[in-house]
């Protein structure tokens, strides 16, 4: 684990972990717009939160046919049985190239911490969004998620990111010392 100023009121700690473990007041999913679950971390956390959860996520309003949460944005609900007591729904980009993709990755970071910040929490644990079935290039991903985190920061006090496997943890520590 490694910790970060990222600004002069919010920590940044990198660490490499389960990210249902988490005890920040909100862990983000890397959702799809469907918003009733899937594979990756969104499989994990539905797994760990309890059915009670899918039945929130289904509550929330369809903005049209079949999508909850268009790409970019962010939806809250609680955490049930999970140690945080809010789960940030934020739907990233399918990578299909940096100049189409960049703006609805750091769209889904801004959106998912204002939601914070909208909601009073002081701490947030981001798992690497996109970066897994949607296909985002780490070393793209890093900069991006740690730039918009520092621009959005705002009041929060703390915000995780919580990575699978040591080359992911690797190269958002490098990216953390690169830009910090
Ligand atoms: N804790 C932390 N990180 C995790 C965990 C976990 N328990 N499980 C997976 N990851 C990591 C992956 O290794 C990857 O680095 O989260 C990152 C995001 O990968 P995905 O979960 O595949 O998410 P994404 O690439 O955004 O694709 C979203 O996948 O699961 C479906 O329903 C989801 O359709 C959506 C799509």
């Amino acid at each position: 684990m490694e910790r970060f100023a990222l600004t002069e009121t919010c920590a940044l700690v990198v660490q490499e972990g389960d990210l249902t473990q988490s005890a920040t007041d909100a862990i983000v999913n890397a959702a799809n717009e469907r918003m009733l679950g899937g594979g990756g971390v969104d499989g994990a956390i539905h797994r760990a939160a309890g059915r009670e959860l899918a039945e929130a996520c289904r509550r929330v309003a369809e903005v049209r046919p079949d999508v909850r949460c268009p790409t970019g944005e962010a939806r809250i609900t609680p955490g049930f049985r999970l140690r945080a007591r809010h789960v940030i729904h934020t739907v990233g980009p399918v990578y299909r190239s940096a100049e189409k993709s960049a703006p609805l990755l750091r769209s889904a970071y801004r959106s998912s911490l204002e939601l914070a910040v909208e909601n009073g929490l002081a701490s947030i644990a981001f798992p690497a969004i996109s970066c897994g079935v949607y296909g985002y290039p780490l070393e793209e991903a890093a900069p991006l998620s740690l730039e918009t985190c520092r621009e959005h920061a705002g009041p929060l006090k703390e915000i995780r990111f919580v990575l699978f496997g040591r080359p992911t943890y690797r190269v958002w520590c490098d990216a953390a010392e690169e830009l910090l």
